[in-house]
């Protein structure tokens, strides 16, 4: 691997097996990707703790449930495509610190279930009573998965979820206005319309229109936000649920790399000119690499480098950084469970 460092931002290159085949990018990142090596074998895969509630293990999160709030503790579990990969090393915390910061930002324009970050993994949050439905918002026609928009309008769709999407547009091509897209939120992600929502009984009608009012705001105080920091924030996926009082509150996460796309906002205009992908610092880039080594279902998985666990890694903690304007903090050790189980134990039922 080679690191050259140009001007104030490092430029990370990365080498495969097939050196024609590398990646690289313009990072803004703090420290050196080198200091992010001992963590390789260090990654948060599962937790295990006792007296914290009921666990179920999420494809990300492993969340432990009592009797009025959550533990949402990120764990540096990779997936894509709905499958799980690998982990990426202080992806959870950064992941985990990233929504935070965005719940921060955000709650004086939906109240959220945040309750304390006890730990810069975990996340103690109201447990609500969450709707069946993914809040999908997007301001670009892209994407890769099989309810992606452009995905579907490649395949002909112009009705996508209620919206009515014009002729001749191009991959990765700007919305007039962002379009809201809910899918289920089951066994498989389909689909929906609002009507179909109402006709489903996932909210009411009442609740659906406060719902999609108040992601279209989040989503333009999250577009605002990350263009003052030269990003773009592309699209994403919100939960929301109700609480005892019968409140709508965001919850889950919010704007992070697993739930948003970020694209690079300077070198967009001029990569669609010439056809490119834009700059992505989210799970994308992933994802591009993946279909990249011939990744389909029912295939071979391709195997995941400790260089790409690197690279991956530092796209994450790139974002933190540049999205919060804060430096990205290293754990003082590797036993990142041992401090995770301390700061917990005052939550312990
Ligand atoms: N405040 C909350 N109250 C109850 N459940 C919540 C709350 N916030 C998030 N959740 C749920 O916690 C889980 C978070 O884990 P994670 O994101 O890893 O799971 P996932 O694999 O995306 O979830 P799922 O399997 O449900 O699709 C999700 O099921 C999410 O819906
Ligand atoms: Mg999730």
């Amino acid at each position: 691997m080679v690191l050259c460092v140009t001007g104030n931002y490092k430029r990370h290159y990365v080498n495969y097996e097939n050196p024609a085949d590398f990646l690289w990018y313009d990072s803004y990142m703090s420290i050196d990707l080198q200091s992010i090596r001992p963590f390789l074998n260090a990654t948060l895969d599962t937790t295990d703790f006792k007296n914290l509630g009921e666990k179920y293990v999420g494809k990300v999160r492993d969340v432990y449930s009592q009797d009025k709030r959550s533990i949402l503790i990120a764990t540096d579990r990779q997936s894509a495509f709905d499958v799980s990969w690998c982990t990426i090393p202080l992806k959870g915390q950064a992941l985990n610190q990233l929504s935070a910061w965005w719940f921060e930002q955000t709650k004086d324009v939906m109240p959220n279930h945040v309750i304390a970050v006890p730990d810069p993994n975990a996340t103690v949050v109201k447990k609500l009573s969450m709707f069946k439905v993914e809040i999908i918002v997007r301001g670009y026609l892209t994407g890769s998965t099989g309810t992606s928009a452009w995905v579907n309008y490649a395949k002909g769709m112009r009705n996508f979820c209620g919206n009515t999407l014009a002729e001749g547009m191009l991959k990765n091509q700007k919305f007039p206005t962002p379009i809201i897209t809910p899918t289920t939120k089951g066994e498989t992600d389909e689909l929906i319309d609002a009507a179909g929502i109402v006709e489903q009984k996932l909210t009411t009608k009442k609740q659906w229109e406060e719902i999609s009012d108040r992601a279209l705001a989040l989503f333009k105080r999250g577009q605002e936000i990350a263009a003052k920091r030269g990003l773009i924030l592309v699209d994403t996926k919100y939960e929301m649920g109700v609480d005892e009082e019968g409140n709508i509150l965001v919850a889950d996460e919010v704007h992070t790399p697993d739930s948003s796309r970020y694209w690079v906002a300077t070198s967009y205009e001029d990569r669609m000119q010439k056809g490119m992908e834009p700059e992505s610092l989210d799970k994308e880039f992933f994802r591009l690499w993946l279909r990249g080594q011939g990744f389909d279902y029912g295939k071979p998985k391709p195997i995941i480098s400790d260089e790409v666990r690197l690279q991956l890694a530092a796209k994450y903690i790139d974002l933190y950084e540049r999205i919060t304007g804060e430096a990205f903090v290293l754990p003082e050790t590797t036993d990142v469970i041992r401090r995770i189980g301390e700061n917990l134990s005052r939550y312990k039922m």
